[in-house]
């Protein structure tokens, strides 16, 4: 017995650590829709291709989405509810959320759930298969993930300016937001990697510039920055850069540009000098299938610590507003 507990407890780690045992992992499941709707996630698959094949900034966007959400009170949808002039003021309003896309996609996705198996799916299960389908999409790994989340019956615009991280958060508290969730410090350098897709907008990078200039962490890239957003406060809203030099394909690149010197947001730049940190991103600059496998763990954890579950929330009819 004692035997049999010490061989199989590694594997157990190694298992949930990847994701892929069936078991329940904070009251979410691995086969939640079994029953109740055993096609969800090829008719999620399908329902997302044509937006994916037409737009290909969409993946980015859904990805990021799923961040945001799970940041605040947990991954409930709570982003994609619109104020409704009594509890509810949007997540949206928060400046965190500035650049934040496609939120009535997950709507139409749901439209067409609701289709197929009405009142059983939660929005907020949606929105991680869409994060999912996305990374998978844009040539990244395919992440197994748990499903049963409830969506939240409350959002406010407040909670999302204090959970959601700045740009210039330092590598500490980066560490501790995602730590506190389960997370390894490899694992949190791997969700990092999320800004392998995608784009970031001026307003997000010209603290790096003006009005005194990072000139010594920048170098050449600095000038590359100063000719996209060449005032402090943008002209315009709409100019934007891209996150890495792949920024429609998931892959390692993310982690060469940071060693390169070409980390965009303050928070890329600061885990490639690091000393607790640089090495890790060292090695996921060399070792890609070491990316995909962690950043595939950290996802998991990202997507389920702190969930509403069983009979907590509800199951929204629409996902912009409570039944
Ligand atoms: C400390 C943590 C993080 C900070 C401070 C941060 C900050 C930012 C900022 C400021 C932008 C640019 C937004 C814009 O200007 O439009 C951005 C973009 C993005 N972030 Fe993060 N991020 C963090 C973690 C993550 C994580 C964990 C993921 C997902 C796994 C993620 C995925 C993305 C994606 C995909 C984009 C591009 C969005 C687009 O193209 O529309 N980020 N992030
Ligand atoms: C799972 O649900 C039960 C009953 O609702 C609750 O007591 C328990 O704390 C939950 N576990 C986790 C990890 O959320
Ligand atoms: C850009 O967006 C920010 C945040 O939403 C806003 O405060 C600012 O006024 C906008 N700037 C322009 C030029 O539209």
């Amino acid at each position: 017995m004692t035997t049999l507990t010490l061989t199989l407890f590694p594997l157990l780690i190694c298992l949930s650590t990847v994701g892929f045992m069936d078991v329940t992992l904070a009251n979410l499941s691995y086969d939640h829709y079994h029953n109740s709707c055993p096609h969800l996630e090829s008719l999620v698959a399908k329902t997302l291709m044509p937006i994916f094949l037409t737009d290909p900034t969409s993946p980015s966007a859904f990805l990021r989405l799923m961040f945001h959400d799970c940041q605040v009170q947990g991954c409930d949808a709570s982003i994609l509810l619109d104020s409704n002039g009594e509890s509810i003021s949007s997540e949206m309003l928060s400046g965190r959320n500035f650049g934040i896309r496609r939120r009535e996609a997950i709507d139409m996705v749901k439209r067409v759930v609701e289709a197929e198996c009405p009142t059983q799916v939660s929005c907020a299960d949606l929105i991680i298969l869409a994060a999912r389908e996305s990374v998978a999409f844009a040539g990244g790994p395919r992440i197994r993930v748990p499903l049963g989340r409830r969506d939240s019956t409350t959002a406010s615009n407040r909670r999302a300016d204090t959970y959601i991280p700045s740009s210039t958060v330092s590598v500490d508290n980066m560490l501790r937001i995602f730590m506190s969730k389960g997370m390894t410090m490899d694992e949190a350098i791997a969700i990092l990697g999320g800004h392998t897709l995608g784009v970031s907008h001026c307003i997000n990078v010209v603290n790096r510039l003006y009005p005194s200039y990072e000139s010594e962490k920048l170098g050449a890239f600095g000038i590359y920055l100063r000719l996209n957003c060449p005032t402090m406060a943008p002209l315009t809203n709409l100019t934007f850069i891209p996150n890495d030099l792949t920024p429609f394909v998931f892959d390692n690149h993310y982690y060469k540009d940071l060693k390169a010197g070409r980390g965009l947001l303050s928070i890329d730049s600061s885990i490639s000098t690091d000393p607790r940190t640089a090495p890790i991103v060292d090695r996921f600059s060399r070792d890609s299938d070491y990316f995909f496998f962690t950043f595939s763990s950290a996802f998991v954890k990202l997507s389920t610590v702190g969930v509403p579950t069983g009979k907590q929330g509800q199951i929204r009819n629409q996902c912009s507003q409570l039944n």
